[in-house]
Order: structure tokens, then C-alpha cells, then sequence
């Protein structure tokens, strides 16, 4: 999903949507994360002035909850599936090729900003195990060959 770059008044907009609903805070952080995909550290004063709260009290929200990235997107995400189905016909080989091509551990995003790797337990995809997703994209029976592929096609020449 393509992301607005950060913008301190389109954020202040959005905030004021949620302004007058109760509890309106994790609604705001929701519509800040669906349009810039991450909640820029320039969102706390204007959380914090929109809601009556203090900068620590929106700070302590923001970081209690995984959900709420505090650094914009990469260009691609990568999700390896290590549940059950896809771990009982490969995916622990395949989640290491995956940290070994890349280059990166789980969690992580690559310095240029263009992939980050997420480790995810169940893609709903388990009759074609291990299964893979590149951004919005499903694949099935990867091995380490069809997904050193697959970067290529999806995040660009070069990688790996
Ligand atoms: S266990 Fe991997 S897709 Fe379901």
C-alpha cells in the first residue's frame, strides 16, 4: 500500500477527526499509521495537544503497542511463515535462507530502507507450504531457490 510521506498537517487533520471522540487516541494512531504507515515522532505534540494528555503519556501509548510503527515503511516487506504446516516441510531452511540472503534478522529492515523481513505464523496458506508473502503477495512451495527468485522479481536486481 503506497504511504503519504510524513506531514504535520495533513497529520494535524487527521488527529482532529478523532478529537471529539471518546477514548479518540487509538483511532487517531490507526488513521496516522494508514495514511503515513508509521506514527512520526512530530504526531506526539499533536496527539498529545488534541487529546489533553501529556507527551509521555502519548509517548508510553505509542511505544506499549506493537501495532504502532515508529519508522517509516520499507519499499517491500518480506513475510516467511514459521508455523506448523510450512515448519514441518521446510520453513525453518527457508527462514534462514531468507536471514542469510537478505542479510537481515527477523524484525529488521535493510539500511536503504527497501525490504524488511517479518517472521509471521500462519499466512492461511498451508496446502502449499512453506509459504512466503511479498508485500500484498501470496506465494506458495518456496524453497530457497524460488525465493532467491523472487527477490529479484519483487524487491528489485541486486538482492540478494
Ligand atoms: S502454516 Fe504456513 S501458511 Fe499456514
Amino acid at each position: 500500500m503506497p504511504y503519504e510521506a510524513w506531514d504535520e498537517s495533513r497529520a494535524t487533520a487527521i488527529v482532529e477527526g478523532y478529537r471529539r471522540e471518546r477514548g479518540g487516541l487509538m483511532p487517531a494512531l490507526h488513521g496516522l499509521m494508514e495514511h503515513f504507515g508509521y506514527v512520526d515522532e512530530g504526531a506526539v505534540p499533536i496527539l498529545a495537544l488534541a487529546f489533553n494528555l501529556s507527551r509521555a503519556e502519548v509517548h508510553g501509548t505509542i511505544t506499549f503497542y506493537r501495532d504502532f510503527r515508529r519508522e517509516p515503511p520499507a519499499r517491500h516487506t518480506v513475510r516467511v511463515c514459521r508455523a506448523e504446516a510450512c515448519q514441518a516441510v521446510g520453513a525453518e531452511d527457508l527462514a534462514d535462507h531468507a536471514c542469510r540472503s537478505l542479510a537481515l534478522d527477523f524484525g529488521e529492515t535493510s539500511e536503504d530502507g527497501e525490504v524488511a523481513l517479518e517472521q509471521v505464523f500462519c499466512l492461511g496458506n498451508c496446502a502449499l507450504s512453506p509459504a512466503v508473502m511479498v508485500d500484498d503477495r501470496l506465494y506458495g512451495k518456496v524453497d530457497a531457490d524460488r525465493f532467491d527468485r523472487l527477490m529479484v522479481s519483487t524487491v528489485g536486481e541486486g538482492r540478494p
